[in-house]
């Protein structure tokens, strides 16, 4: 099976979740399936072998699980990027809408150090308002951001073309 192949075969689509006309893509199937799960970081992993990545950005809640995967193979740190009110020390804070609502994202002010070579991580790119949030609160912070890099890119919504306007190098493995 190409990859392709297998991560649609993996992923489980849910319609009218978690509201009315929304085709939720459930990638808990994908993540309890042991050789999806290894090849979806492998390949998100593959073009940063060998380059200096000192941290991976990640945002809460699923983003923290790819990302985290993603971070130890690149024996890089990991920056939780978290739903407002959850991180304990001073923070950055932005408001943002995605696909099925608005909420507000943090990150701690001293996760990444000016000039630090970051790559942002998630499940899935929809119309791109949580990883645009996540991005400015990393430009905010001085970070460079390498790429930004998603298991599902969803076309019809936007989200790819949103960070291409911001001057990132957007990844994604299928659509
Ligand atoms: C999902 C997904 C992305 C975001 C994408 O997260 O994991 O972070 O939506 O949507 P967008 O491109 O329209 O912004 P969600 O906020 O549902 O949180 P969860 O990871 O806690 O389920
Ligand atoms: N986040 C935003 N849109 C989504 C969708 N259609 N499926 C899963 N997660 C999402």
């Amino acid at each position: 099976m190409t990859l392709t192949e297998e991560l649609i075969a993996a992923i489980r689509n849910i319609p009218d979740y978690p509201k009315p006309g929304i085709m939720f893509r459930d990638i808990t199937t994908l993540l309890g399936n042991p050789r999806a799960f290894r090849r979806s970081v492998d390949e998100l992993v593959h073009p940063f072998a060998g380059t200096k990545i000192e941290k991976v950005a990640g945002m809460e809640a699923r983003g923290f699980i790819i990302g985290g995967a993603v971070a130890h193979q690149l024996s890089a740190g990991f920056v939780p990027i978290r739903k407002k009110g959850k991180l304990p020390h001073d923070t950055v804070r932005i408001a943002y809408s995605l696909e099925y609502g608005v909420d507000e994202m943090e990150m701690h002010r001293d996760a990444v150090q000016p000039g630090e070579k970051v790559i942002l991580v998630d499940d899935l790119i929809a119309t791109g308002g949580t990883a645009e949030g996540a991005v400015k609160l990393l430009k905010q912070m001085g970070a460079e951001i390498v790429a930004a890099c998603f298991i599902i890119d969803l076309p019809a919504l936007g989200g790819r073309k949103k960070l291409e306007a911001l001057g990132v190098d957007v990844r994604t493995l299928v659509e």
